[in-house]
């Protein structure tokens, strides 16, 4: 599997925003507390480590190995996270679980095949949870600068082959067609409030100019942002309500 995210994890932990309290709670209702729940493509363990608190463990799996190491630096104390280095294509290779959550990662993956083979791994009653953003999300406030800045750094055009961006295929259309057709969705918003560094820190956490994919141009790069950006907005404080969806779907009862 190729380097997506290299050096990416760091800016990720500390940049990228979580999925909100509510959010979470929300999976943990739907899980309950005596499961084992896998969290396949969990970066830092953006969704794993909050979610420990309220099931019996978490298997939190990522190909990155940096994301691995940042999810158990910041869960050293969190003993019920197990941080194992997998992906979609090796399902079989890991240990039982009751439920799958996949938090902003699905899109990764050859999702048909994912569903498939989830159906002969979960046990009956166990859901497939998906959390992300909705289907037409609100544009950040600096996206205009920072479309300009990677346009000129030639990194604008990265999209992940399976997204709905690149498939026109939702994850709802997908999962409508699989074994877990029977969905539910609900939407959170949380107000996010950054300032000028953590714009930047959060253009170095997604995939399309993650470090390794800046390479030597990363300095450059961030100071063409920190221009675009003071252009666009000069009190340096930006605003942005993101809405996240947490897509519950399960086998339809017969
Ligand atoms: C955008 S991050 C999501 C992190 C976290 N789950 C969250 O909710 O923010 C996507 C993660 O998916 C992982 N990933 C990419 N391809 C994958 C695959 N085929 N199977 C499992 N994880 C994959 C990446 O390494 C990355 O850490």
């Amino acid at each position: 599997m190729k380097d997506l995210f290299g050096g990416a994890a760091p800016y990720y932990a500390k940049y990228r925003s979580g999925h909100g309290d509510p959010a979470i709670e929300h999976l943990a209702m739907t899980f309950g507390r005596d499961s084992t729940v896998l969290d396949l493509g969990c970066g830092p363990g953006t969704i794993a480590i909050p979610l420990a608190r309220s099931v019996r463990e978490v298997l939190a799996v990522d190909p990155d190995e940096e994301m691995l190491a940042e999810g158990r630096r910041l869960a050293a104390d969190v003993p019920n996270v197990r941080w194992i280095r997998g992906d979609s294509t090796r399902l079989r290779e890991l240990p039982a679980f009751d439920h799958i959550v996949m938090g902003r990662s699905f899109h990764w993956m050859d999702r048909r095949t994912v569903l498939a083979e989830l159906d002969e791994l979960l046990p009956p009653g166990g859901v497939v949870a998906i959390v992300g953003p909705t289907r037409d999300p609100q544009e950040e406030p600096w996206e205009p600068a920072m479309r300009r800045v990677r346009d000129e750094f030639d990194v604008n055009t990265f999209t992940a082959s399976n997204s709905y961006q690149a498939t026109g295929e939702h994850p709802h259309d997908v999962l409508a067609v699989s074994p877990f057709s029977d969905m539910d969705s609900t939407m959170y918003e949380d107000r996010l409030v950054y300032d000028l560094n953590a714009v930047i820190g959060l253009q170095l956490s997604y995939s399309y100019t993650a470090p390794a994919r800046l390479g030597t141009r990363v300095e450059s790069f961030k100071e063409a942002a920190r221009k675009a950006l003071a252009g666009l907005n000069r009190t340096g404080r930006w605003e942005h309500v993101a809405v996240t969806e947490v897509l519950i779907a399960r086998r339809p009862q017969k």
